[in-house]
């Protein structure tokens, strides 16, 4: 099997899981299909990375803001930020594979692990756009 349909394949398996409403089985996915994510991300068609980074642009035009990524994954968005002047961007996934990805790409400034509305960022972090 080619890594496209390969992907496809563990696409349709991942709504099947989403549906479940299963948050550990929905990381569990990202985490082991993490590799396969930035290969098939263009092949997607998807916009909405680029639509999110022009509303970014839009709404803080300082280069200097402070960004959390919530969902980073393998950093497909905080790369177009990088390219865009936003020097300091942090990262929030849960998924440590989709991370260690990002990590790959030297565009966060630090990467934190944590499972979106379950866990508290530190005080002093709290400076995010
Ligand atoms: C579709 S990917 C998007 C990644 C990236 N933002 C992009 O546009 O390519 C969704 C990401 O959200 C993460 N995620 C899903 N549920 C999460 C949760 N409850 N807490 C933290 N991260 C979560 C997954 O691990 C995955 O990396």
């Amino acid at each position: 099997m080619t890594d496209k349909k390969l992907y496809i394949k563990e696409r349709d398996t991942l709504f099947e899981i989403m549906k479940s409403g299963n948050t550990e089985e929905v990381i569990r996915w990202y985490d082991e299909n993490a590799t396969l994510y930035d290969e098939q991300f263009n092949s997607c068609g998807f916009v909405y990375h680029l639509t999110t980074v022009e509303t970014v642009c839009k709404v803080a035009p300082d280069k200097k803001a402070v960004i959390l990524d919530v969902g980073a994954g393998s950093g497909v968005i905080g790369k177009l930020l990088r390219d865009h002047g936003y020097c300091t961007i942090d990262a929030v996934d849960a998924s440590e594979g989709m991370l260690k990805i990002a990590g790959q790409k030297n565009i966060y400034r630090s990467l934190i692990c944590a499972k979106i509305g379950t866990e508290l960022i530190q005080e002093e972090t709290c400076e995010y756009l």
